[in-house]
């Protein structure tokens, strides 16, 4: 079941949408207020993240510091990818009006410890220059923490899973977009969990690691577009995979008015506003050697699933065993298990 489910993913990717795909499984790293990105050297910074990736996060990131050279340790199945991707966590306000974190569950078969989240790096077949992968101090924001409506495109998209079996066997059309899926948070209960996928941009100006918004070296072409002059180099598209364990959270405990419970640690209760960021930090030239080979894996782990038959030498996998053992304890500490009176950094909830 589980291996005609994956062929079954790669024939939807390879075929159908004609792209080459890197999918493995990170661990959580920590959950805590730390935004190195948006807020670096604050501490604690305004709302809670949940981070996966290198050892090497912290308060402070200085892009001088090439963290692929820094990091000791990766929750990635790919051992010498440590990048840090995090994003906003959600919270679960009960009919009583107090808080509890919605845990996350590990995507599928994977063993993702505490969850994790699945990444992804896409590139198309049919690029026009090929595609280039990020370099050493490079780092970028998907979404705007205080959006609270719909914009023109979409960062996340949401899935509502009505059960776990239809979590597990990713019906339907697991990489694509089904009809149900939305760009806020689902407004039903859903037994299975809440999947929400992060898009980050696919363009780059081809200058700047950075810049102040962490937005503006990067761009979102129109669907099915080249990248804009602007912005003309092709990036892999990479985006994250989170899913949240709503299981527990059943209606008996929703506002009597049956709204929708749940709220992201900036206090936005429309899913609109989650937001995801990320900081490189692939160690060497894996990551370009293997979009240069267009490598696909499937992280089935323990054993990946790789194309071409003779496999990806580029990029060095490790055991989600061995990924797990990497983690880092809140050096900003929060409570992350209890009832909570309010959202941490008491994030006031806003709904525009
Ligand atoms: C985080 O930064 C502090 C202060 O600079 C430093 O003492 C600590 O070793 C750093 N931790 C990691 C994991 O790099
Ligand atoms: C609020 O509701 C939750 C869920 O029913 C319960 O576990 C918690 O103890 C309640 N808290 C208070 C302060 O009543
Ligand atoms: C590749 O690009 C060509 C020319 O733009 C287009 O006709 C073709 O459909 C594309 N193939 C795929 C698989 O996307």
């Amino acid at each position: 079941m589980l291996w005609s489910s994956l062929i079954a993913l790669v024939l939807v990717a390879r075929n159908a949408e004609a792209i080459h795909t890197l999918r493995f499984a990170c661990s959580q790293l920590v959950t805590e207020r730390l935004d190195p990105l948006v807020n670096p050297g604050k501490n604690p910074s305004p709302h809670m993240h949940q981070i996966v990736g290198g050892n090497a996060f912290n308060t402070t990131m200085d892009p001088s510091n090439d963290i692929g050279e820094t990091a000791t340790c990766t929750t990635c199945t790919f051992s010498e990818d440590f990048s840090n991707y995090w994003t906003a966590v959600l919270y679960f306000r009960a009919r009583n009006g107090t808080f509890k974190r919605v845990p996350q569950i590990a995507n599928q078969n994977l063993a993702q410890a505490e969850g994790g989240m699945t990444v992804y790096y896409i590139s198309p077949d049919n690029t026009t220059s090929p595609i280039t992968a990020f370099r050493p101090g490079f780092r970028m924001l998907a979404g705007t923490a205080e959006n609270r409506k719909p914009e023109s495109g979409f960062v996340n998209l949401y899935r509502c899973y009505d059960s776990y079996d239809e979590n597990m066997f990713f019906k339907p059309n697991p990489m694509g977009i089904a009809a149900t899926d939305t760009t806020e948070l689902p407004k039903s209960f859903c037994g299975g969990g809440i999947r929400v996928n992060t898009f980050f941009p696919t363009c780059w100006n081809g200058v700047d690691l950075d810049t102040p918004d962490h937005k503006s070296h990067v761009a979102y072409p129109d669907r099915g577009a080249p990248c804009p002059a602007t912005h003309p180099v092709e990036i892999p598209q990479v985006f994250i995979e989170t899913i949240w364990d709503t299981e527990k959270f059943d209606k008996s405990l929703w506002p009597e008015d049956g709204s929708q419970p749940f709220v992201f640690s900036q206090g936005d209760p429309t899913g609109y506003g989650h937001h995801a960021d990320y900081v490189f930090g692939w160690k060497g030239d894996g990551l370009q050697k293997a979009m240069d080979a267009r490598c696909d894996v499937y992280d089935a782990s323990p054993e990946p699933l790789i194309f071409p038959p003779e496999g990806c030498p580029h990029l060095k996998t490790q055991s989600q065993k061995v990924a797990n053992q990497c983690s880092q304890r809140q050096v900003a500490v929060e409570p992350l298990d209890e009832w909570l009176d309010a959202l941490p950094g008491n994030m006031p909830i806003t709904y525009s």
